[in-house]
């Protein structure tokens, strides 16, 4: 029997101050940074997720110590060649293409084959994009049907730079070449499209040899080998991608407001916020930082009383992947038909995204067409739900479930949603954060 939640009611109106949980692409990079530093680093406020716990696992396998301490986690490094290699050793990325892509570049040179397995959602996902390029320093890689977990990394000593050009617009193949890059004699260099760049940002506060130039439609990056690098004290933003749910909760209900405090507002990831504005939404960034290169604001929001529709610019798409699930909720209450296109990426996330998109929105009654890559979504302002949705076999998608307990709270109907514990992925305190809304 699989467990479920039931949300049979609309939540009410609210004006509270929120704090969701710490960013999730930061937290697994400072843990594999910090694996590679010499000394102790120490972090605050790192999200514990099963992804992140998962990255924590994997540099324990490498021998690295990892102390978790009250509030804090403390990572051992023994510099960037400290990991002790040992032969047969399997690694578990569980849910996290992230966590799986960039050890496959930070492995490169391993010594003995390593073998990297996933869960069932992970092991349907594309680790060719990876292997591809990777393959190019000299480094093989067996992957299941060519292209899946499990695979084995056969590293080398022998590394050769490589020149690549990026243009899925993908952070996780960018950064899986960055940390193979730094392992390597010579200048690698990218060509990348444009996509969230945590990884870049810590490499210039780090002040390693890795230079980004920006361009109008990408980026260029140059990469040099890494000698050493310095422990990182860290203490994590808030995760954007996680303050989605509730500044789209917000937009949707009558008379309400919501300040969400400390978030990341890295321009490489606040897609869902000009989106947002371009809908109509009010949305404003407070008491606005810069923290070791990150920018960081309390986000404002308030709900919108007219949803305007989007012909969403494609530039806006890498900004804003995991956001769109959460978008199309919004654009079922426009005033208007709204288009989403050039989203193939979309279908390669933990769920085959847009199909579930398109099939949540059919469930509820909102009427969209879908391809294999765009949907137009036909809004409706008066939409209210007075029936039975029942969510089940998404994989687990974290964000699949987040989405539907939004939509259940935002337009009513009887809703059934399998598998709550999914949201263990990236934000285990969702529902907490739900019943204080509800106080
Ligand atoms: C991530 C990059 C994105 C994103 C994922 C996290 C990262 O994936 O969807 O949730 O931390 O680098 P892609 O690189 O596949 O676009």
């Amino acid at each position: 029997m699989h467990r479920k939640i039931i949300i049979k009611k609309k939540i009410n109106n609210f004006n509270k101050v929120i704090n969701v949980s710490g960013d999730k692409s930061i937290s697994i990079r400072w843990v594999l940074f910090s694996s590679l530093a010499t000394g102790i680093s120490i972090a605050k406020n790192l999200l514990l997720s099963e992804d992140v716990i998962a990255a924590i696992n994997a540099i324990k396998k490498l021998g690295i110590k990892v102390v978790s301490e009250k509030n804090r986690i403390k990572i051992f490094g023994k510099g960037i060649d400290g990991y002790k290699y040992k032969k047969n050793l399997t690694i578990n990325a569980q849910n996290s293409g992230t966590l799986g892509r960039l050890l496959m570049g930070l492995l490169i040179n391993t010594p003995y084959p390593i073998k990297l397995i996933g869960d069932k959602s992970l092991s349907k996902r594309d680790f060719k994009r990876v292997s591809d390029p990777l393959s190019k320093f000299g480094a093989k890689f067996n992957l299941k049907n060519n292209k899946n977990l499990p695979l084995t990394i056969f590293g080398t000593k022998e590394l050769k730079p490589i020149h690549f050009s990026e243009k899925k617009g993908s952070a996780q193949v960018k950064s899986s070449i960055i940390f193979a890059g730094i392992r390597t004699e010579n200048c690698t260099t990218i060509k990348a499209k444009k996509s969230r760049n945590h990884t870049e940002t810590m490499c210039e506060y780090l002040k390693l040899p890795v230079k980004v130039k920006v361009k109008r439609n990408y980026d260029k990056i140059t990469i040099k080998k890494v000698k050493t690098i310095k422990r990182l004290n860290y203490n994590i933003p808030s995760d954007i991608s996680s303050a989605a749910f509730f500044i789209v909760l917000t937009a949707l209900l009558e008379n309400s407001q919501l300040i969400i405090k400390s978030v990341n507002i890295n321009p490489s990831r606040i897609g869902i916020i000009t989106i947002l504005r371009k809908m109509g939404v009010k949305i404003n960034f407070q008491n606005k930082k810069n923290y070791k290169g990150e920018e960081i604001a309390d986000i404002k929001v308030k709900s919108s009383k007219l949803i305007k529709p989007i012909n969403c610019p494609i530039k806006l798409n890498a900004s804003a992947i995991d956001e769109f699930l959460v978008i199309f909720l919004l654009a079922a209450k426009a005033n208007g038909v709204s288009y989403f296109k050039n989203l193939e990426e979309l279908n390669k996330k933990e769920s085959p995204r847009l199909i579930w998109g398109s099939k949540i929105l059919n469930l509820m009654g909102v009427k969209n067409i879908t391809t294999k890559n765009s949907i137009k979504i036909f809004g409706n302002p008066d939409l209210k739900i007075n029936k039975k949705i029942i969510i089940k076999d998404y994989l687990k998608d974290h964000r699949v479930f987040m989405t539907s307990v939004i939509a259940a709270l935002s337009f009513g109907g009887e809703w059934s949603i399998t598998n709550p514990e999914s949201v263990k992925t990236s934000f285990p305190n969702f529902l907490k954060i739900i019943n204080e809304l509800k106080k």
